[in-house]
Parts: structure tokens; C-alpha cells; sequence
């Protein structure tokens, strides 16, 4: 494919003006927002970049650069627009290797019923975390819970449907201590079941149980500190969950800590995780607060605080959160293109009435797909209006994002939050959120580039 583009004298070249610059210590990160790509260039490149950014022949550039007092040796020069244009990173006569792009863009998105599915067995919960994204729907009464029977059904069926991840969770999972032998048998069969909780029932559930019933176990704590993550979540919170970790980490099922980090907690975080691990998890996953309404945001971490939590963290990032998935498609740089948040698309989640919603986010009435008692998954999934409507949300109506460097990657952000903030599901997440959006995005990138550099697989071709 490069051939045809290869560099003659007459070739009119350009680097793309839209760009995103990222300084790190030896160089630049630079995203080319058009092509998705990312390069790591020395500070003698980013000179050569830049007059590239008016389009010029060879005989040109190599004139300008002169001007500059740089005089590149013999080939080396057509060595690094080699380089820019196997990276798609170099527009030539006017264009990219366009038909290459849009194989890479236009790859339809699956129907098919997704691998992945949360279940949510109750909306009651024990605690009342300031948080929580499920407060709407927290619950009192059992009335709408589904009985054992109805819920052997409905795992029977997602497992007919080909899901076999499954996240069992809630409201407070452990409420129903009585699905337990479901989740046991449904393991048996070869899904993957994951239970996230509270702890604060685990011990009277009874280890035994939860461990012949999941593969793996996430454990909500906040912090270290007791009364950091009590007041997040609930005083005697912190005693029960920490005896809960120490309990099951000692049976060897993997038990992962599941941290939400706010401006409480975020100076701390880095102590946490230590302390965490140190009492026998396994990993210790940041869950940046997602808002579930606008009041929240005022508990996100303030910008600073985010960023210095990205620069102090960002082996744990890399090593534990699958940031170098970003990129990929690491040999050619592409750190792709979102085609949708997910929702409906690679997850679901399904309702302790056994109703299916888009993802755990959007368990809204008006998000209710159908109901896998009254009928198939597979039916659901297929001709659902509402998941449809998800599924095909073209993000680039948003009017705030339309123009954004970051919108291939970002899209606008979780249409869950956007949703329980504007009302909309199409509705811009806010000043806040999107800046932060764009910091974090900045920050995945070099941290992808990192990753992909230490792995060796930059050089791959
Ligand atoms: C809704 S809870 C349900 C399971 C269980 N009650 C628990 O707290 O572990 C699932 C996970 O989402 C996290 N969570 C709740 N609200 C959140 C929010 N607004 N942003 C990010 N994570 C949140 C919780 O800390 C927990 O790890
Ligand atoms: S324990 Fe879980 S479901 Fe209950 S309030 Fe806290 S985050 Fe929400
Ligand atoms: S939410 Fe912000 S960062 Fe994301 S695409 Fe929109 S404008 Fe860009």
C-alpha cells in the first residue's frame, strides 16, 4: 500500500495541522485526531513536523530546514517520512492512505448478543454510599425480586445466548445469599462469574459458599483510611469489608479491591492499593466516580488532583486497568476509533425483574429493552427499538464535541452519566467531565506509547 505514496520530488506533503501535542521527557506524544495515530518523536522532529504543517515538496522542506540551521544527512530525511506515512501520519498529493482508513473505520458493529452481561439480583442494598450510581433505584422491598427458579431460568438462558462472563451484582448482591447454588452450577458449565459486593455480608453468607460459587470476587473499599471510607460509604463499613478481604484472599479465589476514587481519597490512593494488596488482593482497580447526577460532580477529584493521580499511578494504569488496549493496533500506531461507548453493543446488564438494559448505567424505564422471562434474549437483543437506539446514537450531534481533537476516542464521554445529567442521552457531559475527559485521554496516550515502547511491539512491523 505504501508504494503508490512513496515520496517523489514532485509530491506535495503535508503533516495534518490538526494535531494533539503531549510533552513528555524525551520528546513528544503527537495524535493525529484524523487517522487515530500516535507517534513519539525527538524535539529535531517536531521541527521537521512543523514545517511540514504547510504543505511543501521534498525540495522544500529540506530548504526551510536549512533555514533552521538543521541539514539532515543523506536518506534521512525520506527515512522519517517513511516512517510518517506507513504511520498514516503524512498527507501526500492531499490525502491519506485513505482506502486502508476506511477498512480500519467502517468495520460494521456487531449484532450479536454480547459475551459479556451484569446482572443485577436486587436493588436492595445494606449501605447508601453517597455515590452510588444506582441511588434511583435503591429499594426497600422485595416485590419485584424474581425467585430462585425464575432465576436459574433466566441464567440457563444467557448462557444458551452465548454470554459466559457474568458480573452478579446489585444493590447488595448478598441480599440473595439463596442464588448462590445457580451461580455454583452455572460455573460448573464453564462460565466465568464474578461477584462484586459491599462485603459487609460475606462472612455470614459463608465463605465456602461464595467460593464454590464464583471465579472471582471485587470488593468495594475506598481507602485505607476508616473514616475516609466510612463516610463514603457507611459507618462499620470499612471493618466488615477489610475482614472480608482478609477472609477470602486466604481461600486463594482472586479478590480484587474495586477503589472509587473522589476527592476524598485520591491523594491517598497510592497507599491504599498498597495496603490493599498487603492484606491480599490481588489487583486494585480506580474507579474514577462516574456521576450519576449533577450533585455528584462536586465529589469528582478536582483537575489537579486527577492529574497528579495520573502521573503518580501510571504502572498501576498501564499494568492493571488494560490501557494499552488503547493502542491496539500498536504496530502501525492506531490507537483506534470509538465506534460506541458499549452499551448495548459489547455489554448489557439485566434487572433484578429480569428486565435487559443497555449497560448498568442506563436502567431506566425508558432504557428497557424487554423482559427475558416474557421472552428470548436473542429476540430481545435483535429487534429491541430502545437497545437499537443506543446502539446507533450517532455521537457527532453533540454539538460541544463535533469539533473536538479527542472526539475519536472520547465520543462524548459515558452516555450514562450524560443521560442522568442532561436527561438526554445524547446531551453533553459538562465542562467538568469533558476536561477531565480530555486529561485523561492525554495521559492514556502516553501511557499506551509507553507500554507498547517497553514491550517492544513499536518497532514491529
Ligand atoms: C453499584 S455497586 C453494586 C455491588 C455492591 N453493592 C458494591 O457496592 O460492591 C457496583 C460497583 O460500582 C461502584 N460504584 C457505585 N457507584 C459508582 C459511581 N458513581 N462511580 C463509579 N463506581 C461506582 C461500587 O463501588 C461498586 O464497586
Ligand atoms: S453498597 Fe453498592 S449498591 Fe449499595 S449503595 Fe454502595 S455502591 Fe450502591
Ligand atoms: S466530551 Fe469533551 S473530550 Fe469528549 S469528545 Fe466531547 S468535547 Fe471532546
Amino acid at each position: 500500500m505504501t508504494e503508490c505514496y512513496e515520496v517523489s520530488n514532485s509530491s506535495v506533503i503535508a503533516f495534518p495541522t490538526k494535531q494533539v501535542r503531549i510533552p513528555v521527557n524525551d520528546g513528544h506524544v503527537v495524535y493525529i485526531p484524523e487517522t487515530s495515530r500516535v507517534l513519539h518523536v525527538n524535539e529535531a522532529t517536531i521541527k521537521l513536523l512543523d514545517i511540514l504543517t504547510i504543505p511543501c515538496t521534498l525540495k522544500s522542506a529540506r530548504r526551510r530546514l536549512k533555514n533552521l540551521g538543521l541539514s539532515p544527512g543523506p536518506g534521512e530525511l525520506e527515512e522519517v517520512l517513511k516512517v510518517l506515512i506507513q504511520k498514516k501520519c503524512l498527507i501526500c498529493n492531499g490525502d491519506f492512505l485513505s482506502e486502508k482508513l476506511s477498512a480500519e473505520t467502517k468495520q460494521p458493529l456487531s449484532y450479536e448478543v454480547p459475551r459479556y452481561a451484569s446482572v443485577h439480583l436486587t436493588d436492595r442494598c445494606n449501605l447508601s454510599c453517597i455515590y452510588c450510581y444506582n441511588k434511583r433505584f435503591r429499594s426497600k422491598s422485595k416485590r419485584n425480586e424474581l425467585s430462585v427458579n425464575h432465576w436459574r431460568r433466566l441464567i440457563e438462558s444467557l448462557l444458551e445466548s452465548g454470554v459466559d462472563q457474568i458480573t452478579v451484582t446489585g444493590g447488595e448482591p448478598l441480599l440473595r445469599p439463596d442464588l448462590l447454588p445457580i451461580f455454583s452450577e452455572a460455573r460448573r458449565s464453564g462460565a466465568k462469574l464474578g461477584l462484586i459486593t459491599n462485603g459487609c455480608l460475606v462472612e455470614e453468607t459463608g465463605i465456602v459458599e461464595i467460593v464454590d460459587a464464583f471465579d472471582s470476587v471485587t470488593l468495594s473499599l475506598d481507602s485505607h483510611l476508616e473514616d475516609v471510607a466510612d463516610t463514603l460509604r457507611g459507618a462499620g463499613s470499612y471493618t466488615l469489608a477489610l475482614s472480608a478481604l482478609k477472609s477470602l484472599s486466604r481461600t486463594g479465589i482472586q479478590v480484587r479491591v474495586n477503589c472509587v476514587v473522589t476527592k476524598l481519597n485520591v491523594d491517598d490512593y497510592q497507599e491504599s492499593r498498597r495496603f490493599f494488596l498487603e492484606k491480599g488482593a490481588c489487583s486494585v482497580i480506580p474507579m474514577i466516580l462516574q456521576p450519576a447526577s449533577s450533585k455528584d460532580l462536586d465529589l469528582r477529584p478536582t483537575a489537579e488532583q486527577l492529574e497528579l493521580f495520573l502521573d503518580k499511578n501510571y504502572d498501576v494504569l498501564t499494568s492493571e486497568c488494560g490501557y494499552e488496549e488503547l493502542y491496539n493496533n500498536s504496530k502501525i500506531g492506531w490507537v483506534g476509533r470509538k465506534r460506541s461507548c458499549g452499551a448495548a453493543v459489547s455489554e448489557f446488564a439485566v434487572g433484578s425483574d429480569g428486565t435487559v438494559y443497555p449497560c448498568r448505567m442506563l436502567m431506566e424505564s425508558e432504557f428497557a429493552g424487554g423482559n427475558m422471562l416474557e421472552e428470548d434474549l436473542q429476540n430481545i437483543w435483535t429487534s429491541s427499538s430502545v437497545l437499537d437506539s443506543v446502539r446507533k446514537l450517532t455521537y457527532d450531534s453533540i454539538e460541544e464535541c463535533k469539533n473536538c481533537d479527542f472526539f475519536n476516542i472520547c465520543i462524548g464521554g459515558c452516555r450514562g452519566s450524560a443521560f442522568k445529567i442532561t436527561g438526554e442521552l445524547g446531551g453533553w457531559i459538562g465542562p467538568e467531565l469533558c476536561h477531565e475527559n480530555m486529561q485523561f485521554l492525554r495521559h492514556k496516550l502516553v501511557i499506551a506509547m509507553r507500554a507498547v515502547q517497553e514491550k517492544g511491539m513499536e518497532n514491529a512491523k
